[in-house]
């Protein structure tokens, strides 16, 4: 078919969606091909693209689609629900045969290729059943090419093939039972005919032709036979008549000939063809993105741009272990390589360092080794510049000084007296404080528990460098204290990372984020003070370019108040692994933070490590975070994998040298 309308479409999300969704997806479809006036075909195709992972080149395959006609499509596409999801191409790539032998044809390039058309269907079809994945993939994740042509029948000609149709199968029963027999099965059928005679005839269903053909494609003879066997078992067991006719192999692998020896047709009733929805599920593609790993629907890679959101903040959550420090760390060395200019500044693990350390124990082996960051330790014998009076409001400054002095909640007249001098005009920085005069008690609390930590306040604040990696090692092994230091700094790496170029492209990220989100049992935030900094980022980070990027483990972190604030405020979010109850809300309250469907949810419980879905302003996607072994070893916690060379499941090939 030489068509003069080519366009390529983004695909569209079906399998991971919920009943509703599902239901409004096709409903679309279904309205698209009723308002159809000409054919259009339908095409999947395999296609191949390098992608960066770390610094490592990868062919990866993955799918596109195609849709053609004699006419825009325009319309049909918008009804579908695919505005600007689209590009119009002057062509679709196609086969160039060199031979035509009967039962396959010969490509230029030396591979051999195999037509196969649908011959019959029972009506029991499963709605999208090529996209279907059947545990080993889908029929389509077989083929090298679908093509499915759905061409509208005149409505004087359906009405009147569809009436014949269904007083044919009448004329069949009142023989069956004008010789004294039943025929269940031939009485459903009649029925059924009947039914969609009526629905054609009053025009809530039109009738159509379907032709659907596919092609194996592979480099060898021998592997197109094994191909060929298994794809006719797996097509057999779904639909029931598969052909692959000979001697017009060519005609059906290019496309081109006499519409009658392209495909076999199947006549068929609007409903009956959504059994042809071709789409998995969605694909993340995009433009200046970076790899994020295999797309578990469509096989595809995701390849995801985090600025090219309504913002770019973004918020990971999983159980411990489930993966986010693996995917961060992964996610913005990528980034890094991707964006040379990339600025970060990275909060590490509150427990011990893992970003400025590999699993090995080197600088040289770890995110910070790869990255080219430079690390800043809350030492002693440095001091770090970050005077809460110069860094926060008074009224924050006070309650981060008061939890660094450990005054409890309920020591309320010690509170106040801090309080007081810290807001008091002539405190200009900490040094003020110590100054003032001040109760035995308060006194004694700063001596012991405040002095020790003056190398945080005193000096100039250090310049942070454009990528740099706070470690909390050298503080007392404290979650408070830690937790402190982390807000305390992030102030100033907010502010550093402001004064950078707007159009850079910029990074705070902080991996176990619970000082930013976790609440106590009224929803007040835990640490008040990091309130002034999340909703400052939340509302003008954007501005600035700068992504704010946190992981928790927690769903229940992001339920109320400030955490609810950040999950609204993420246009990116991922969520790893969760239990069934697990700590924290686990599955049940993830599944209702993302609006999760029942099969979501099971994925979810089940996930292995770096597995997960993603969240974003396009739609839900099913992912799995391949790892260069590179990336395993310096990224992973665990010493034994160092210098392992894992590979999970999904395996990239490396392009061979004439590729590169
Ligand atoms: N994408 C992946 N592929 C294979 N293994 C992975 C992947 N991601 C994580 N793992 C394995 O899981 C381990 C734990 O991962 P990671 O440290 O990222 O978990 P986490 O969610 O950050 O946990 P915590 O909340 O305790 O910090 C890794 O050391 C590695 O062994
Ligand atoms: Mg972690």
């Amino acid at each position: 078919m030489s068509s003069s309308y080519v366009y390529e479409v983004g695909p569209i999300n079906y399998f991971n969606l919920d009943d509703h969704e599902r239901n409004a997806v096709l409903a679309a479809f279904a309205a698209a091909l009723q308002q159809l006036s000409s054919a259009i075909v339908f095409r999947v195709k395999l296609d191949t693209m390098s992608v960066v992972v770390g610094s490592d080149l990868y062919n990866v395959s993955y799918r596109r689609y195609f849709i053609e006609g004699n006419q825009p499509l325009d319309a049909f596409l918008a009804a579908m629900g695919m505005q600007e999801k689209y590009v119009r191409l002057i062509d679709v790539p196609g086969y160039a045969i060199s031979a035509n032998l009967s039962k396959y044809v010969a490509l230029d390039h030396g591979d051999i290729a195999k037509a196969y058309t649908i011959t019959g269907v029972a009506s029991d079809l499963d709605v999208a059943f090529l996209a279907m994945d059947r545990g080993e993939g889908s029929i389509i994740d077989m083929t090298d090419e679908v093509r499915v042509r759905i061409e509208p029948m005149r409505r004087d000609e359906s009405k009147s093939t569809m009436r014949l149709h269904a007083d044919t199968l009448l004329a069949k029963l009142h023989l069956v039972e004008i010789g004294g027999g039943t025929d269940r099965e031939l009485a459903l059928e009649a029925g059924m005919a009947e039914e969609a005679a009526r629905q054609v005839i009053s025009g809530s269903q039109k009738l159509f032709r379907v032709s659907c053909v596919f092609i194996l494609k592979e480099k060898n003879l021998d592997a197109l036979r094994k191909k060929a066997n298994a794809f006719w078992d797996t097509v057999m067991g779904v639909v029931t008549e598969l052909d692959s006719p000979k001697g017009i192999q060519h005609i059906m692998v290019s496309g081109k000939g006499p519409l009658s020896l392209r495909g076999a047709n199947l006549l068929m009733p609007t409903d009956g063809i959504l059994a042809f929805f071709p789409f998995a599920g969605l694909d993340l593609i995009e433009h200046n993105g970076v790899f994020l790993g295999t797309n578990v629907q469509t096989k595809g890679p995701i390849i995801y741009d985090l600025y090219n959101k309504s913002n770019a903040h973004m918020v990971v959550v999983g159980k411990t272990g489930a993966g986010k420090s693996m995917l961060l760390k992964s996610w913005i060395s990528r980034m890094a390589i991707t964006y040379p200019d990339l600025a970060f500044m990275v909060f590490d693990s509150i427990k011990e360092s893992e970003y400025a350390k590999g699993a090995d124990g080197t600088h040289d082996h770890s995110f910070a080794g790869l990255t080219g960051a430079k690390v800043v330790r809350f030492n002693p014998s440095e001091s770090m510049g970050l005077d809460p009076l110069r860094l926060f409001s008074r009224k924050q400054a006070a309650s981060l000084l008061a939890r660094m002095a450990q005054i409890g909640q309920d020591e309320k007249d010690l509170r106040s007296e801090l309080t007081k001098i810290v807001q008091s005009d002539s405190a200009i920085s900490i040094h003020d404080v110590y100054a003032a005069q001040m109760s035995e008690t308060l006194r004694l609390r700063i001596d012991a528990n405040l002095k020790p930590l003056d190398f945080m306040f005193e000096g100039e604040p250090q310049r942070p460098y454009t990528r740099t990696i706070f470690v909390l090692d050298d503080l007392p092994d404290d979650e408070e204290m830690r937790g402190s230091a982390v807000v305390l700094a992030s102030a100033l790496a907010m502010l550093a990372l402001k004064s950078l170029p707007i159009p850079q492209k910029k990074i705070l990220l902080i991996d176990e984020a619970w000082a930013f989100l976790a609440t106590d049992d009224r929803g007040r935030l835990y640490f008040s003070e990091a309130m002034d900094i999340v909703s400052e980022m939340a509302r003008t980070a954007r501005h600035f370019n700068i992504a704010l990027v946190l992981a928790t483990q927690y769903g229940k972190d992001l339920m109320s108040g400030q955490g609810k604030t950040v999950l609204e405020s993420c246009a990116t979010k991922v969520l790893l692994h969760q239990d069934p109850a697990g700590q924290g809300g686990g599955s049940d309250l993830a599944a209702q933070l993302f609006g999760l469907s029942e099969q979501e949810r099971a994925f979810v419980e089940r996930a292995d490590p770096g597995f997960g879905i993603m969240i974003t302003e396009q739609g839900r996607v099913p992912f799995y975070n391949q790892l260069t072994p590179m990336e395993h070893s310096y990224f992973t916690t665990k010493p034994e994998e160092v210098g392992q060379q894992q590979q999970p499941e999904v395996t990239f090939t490396l392009p061979s040298h004439e590729d590169l």
